[in-house]
């Protein structure tokens, strides 16, 4: 069984991959990157998709979830994605995977599958699990839920920032299209859309530092530990 759960969901680059990872570091809580885990296998489709097919082809995503390992590790305070023995930890934050991974994470096998796959990643830990579906699909009895949210220009500012860190080149454009496009396609999809779960807290990132809103977030999970001390 999962110990203690902090399921934070949000749009890109709300704020929610920052936080998460802050609050697990400061109170050693595995942190569970879910949609590291959804690029990982569209950087696999992306790499098999030969033809280069505009429309996510259904056959060979069925092909590749059967002969896929996704696999997150804790590396010091770092966390490394794995893709079939593969560190693809920066390939997948590059443009092109970003996308496209929204309408591969519309499809209803590749969610079942990830699902499996987180819940089995978090036995036994304590995690801080970021995503879309995490209050409302993922762990539905989390014991803190947080929804983080945030202005789409600071956002895009945001990711910009993230990716130069990371010696990737975006264009602003191109950035607030992908946020923008994605936020949409996330909210709309049939399958575990993005959205608030009916308990969670919002947390409103716009005119928040990364300090406060790791404090706030941290507060909260500390006064909810404190009334869980059986964990
Ligand atoms: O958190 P992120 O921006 O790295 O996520 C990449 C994409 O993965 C996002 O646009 C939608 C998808 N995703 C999802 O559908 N469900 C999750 N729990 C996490 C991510």
């Amino acid at each position: 069984m999962t110990k203690f759960v902090v399921a934070i969901d949000g749009g890109a680059g709300s704020g929610k991959s920052t936080t998460a990872k802050g609050v697990a570091r400061r109170l050693k809580f595995f942190y569970l990157d879910t949609g590291a885990m959804y690029r990982a296998f569209t950087l696999k489709y992306l790499r098999n998709n030969g033809k280069g097919e505009e429309h996510v082809n259904m056959k060979l995503v069925r092909q590749l979830l059967g002969r896929t390992k996704i696999d997150l590790r804790q590396d010091g305070g770092e966390t490394k994605v794995y893709l079939d023995s593969e560190d693809v930890t920066l390939a997948i934050r590059t443009p092109e995977v970003s996308s496209s991974v929204s309408q591969v994470s519309a499809i209803s096998e590749v969610r079942v599958w990830m699902v499996a796959k987180q819940r089995e990643i978090a036995e036994g830990k304590n995690v801080v699990c970021e995503g879309r579906d995490i209050g409302t699909v993922v762990f539905p009895n989390a014991q803190v839920k947080i929804f983080m949210q945030a202005d789409l220009q600071v956002r895009a500012k945001r990711r910009i920032k993230e990716l130069a860190e990371k010696r990737i080149d975006a264009e602003t454009e191109q950035v607030v299209e992908n946020l923008r496009f994605r936020d949409e396609h996330d909210s709309n999809r049939r399958h575990s859309p993005l959205k608030k779960a009916e308990s969670a807290i919002v947390v409103d990132t716009t005119d928040l530092t990364i300090e406060q809103e790791i404090g706030l977030v941290r507060k909260i999970v500390e006064d909810r530990l404190e009334s869980n001390l059986d964990i």
